[in-house]
């Protein structure tokens, strides 16, 4: 049984895909150093699989317990999601964001490179193209300047990987991923924002629960058909099962280039006053919004070109926007 690694794996988008890989039949160890989630999604992943996950609480900003982990552990591949991820956050703590989302990829890539370990998925972004000329967004789209420092600890991640691919035969694939929402069908893993949430989706949710006021709307002045800004929701389920779909590709070793990439969303976009009324459907419940400013930084319109994902990875999402809303707003309803 081959046995994966998932940095981050008790957060968002890791939680999703260690019960994705664990249902392929994976064996999993999770490294996470609590930052960002709580020991409880550990149990939780387990009531969902019936196989609790082995678990290493480290930080791999230390480079020593990264040694460390794998002197006694061997992996035949790593997806790498643990890092920093709030766009904000990012612009006010540079250097938190370069020393946990480039210093910690340098430390694995580094033990992977010693002891000779293959197959590496990371956890990108669609911030790497920043605004698109194009739309909807392929993968040969210019990787533009970085519009925040999060977006360049990406952008950064993936010329390291590039890079050691081309001199350490390491096999790798970045995923790009859009907007993830929603939240798994058994209610038992979801979103959890620590604090106010920065993402539309948790704050739309966390409004209809009455947890906040009401939903501020970044801007109705975009060029975009009702004014507000454009995105390529895609269900947290199916981005985790992107995952299984790349690492398998690897093993098989069906990739074509030692380094490759990955828009991973619907390829449909979605405005926020779409979601909005999407929501109101899904939930029942009217929604308490109000316009006011554009949020600095943000762009107007992204979704994903998905024809090469498709074909390469053979994978496609498949829930729909309002069964991503709806499992989002049963995953609320179980918090409160
Ligand atoms: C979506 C839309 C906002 C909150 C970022 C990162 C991306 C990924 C997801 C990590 C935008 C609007 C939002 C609110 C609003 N991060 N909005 N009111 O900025 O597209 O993407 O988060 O993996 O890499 O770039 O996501 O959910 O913050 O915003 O009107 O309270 O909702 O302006 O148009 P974003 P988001």
């Amino acid at each position: 049984m081959k046995n994966i690694l998932v940095t981050g794996g008790l957060g968002y988008i890791g939680s999703h895909t260690v019960v994705e890989l664990q249902n392929e039949g994976f064996k999993v160890t999770i490294i996470d150093n609590l930052s960002n989630t709580r020991i409880s999604v550990l149990d939780k992943i387990a009531e969902i699989t019936g196989i609790k996950p082995d678990f290493h609480q480290i930080d791999l900003r230390i480079k020593s317990d990264v040694k460390n982990f794998f002197e006694t552990n061997t992996v035949d591949g790593i997806i790498h999601f643990a890092a920093f991820k709030a766009v904000g956050e990012s612009m006010q703590k540079p250097l938190d964001y370069y020393e946990n989302n480039v210093n910690t990829l340098v430390y694995l890539l580094q033990e992977m490179r010693d002891r000779k370990l293959d197959n590496f998925i990371f956890s990108s972004s669609c911030t790497v193209y920043g605004q698109a000329d194009i739309l909807p967004i392929t993968e040969n789209a210019t990787v533009k300047k970085a519009a925040s420092t999060y977006g360049n600890t990406k952008q950064i991640g993936e010329e390291i990987i590039q890079e050691s691919c081309k001199s350490h035969h390491l096999n790798a694939i970045a995923l790009r991923y859009f907007n993830p929402i929603g939240a798994h069908s058994s209610v038992k893993i979801g979103e959890l924002p620590l604090g106010v949430p920065q993402n539309l989706i948790p704050f739309v949710t966390q409004t209809a629960a009455g947890i906040r006021k009401e939903l501020a709307v970044f801007g109705n002045d975009y060029p975009t058909t009702d004014g507000t800004a454009i995105r390529d929701y895609v269900h947290v389920v199916d981005l985790a099962k992107a995952h299984i779909a790349a690492l398998q590709r690897l093993i098989n070793k069906n990739n074509k280039e030692a380094f490759e990439f990955f828009n991973v969303g619907t390829g449909t976009g979605t405005s926020v006053l779409q979601v909005i009324k999407a929501f109101e459907k899904a939930s029942g419940k009217p929604l308490n919004y109000k316009i006011v400013d554009r949020r600095e930084g943000d762009i107007t319109a992204a979704y994903a070109d998905t024809s090469i994902a498709n074909k390469e990875l053979k994978w496609k999402s498949e829930n729909t926007l309002e069964e991503a809303l709806e499992s989002a707003w049963k995953w609320q309803q179980q918090q409160n």
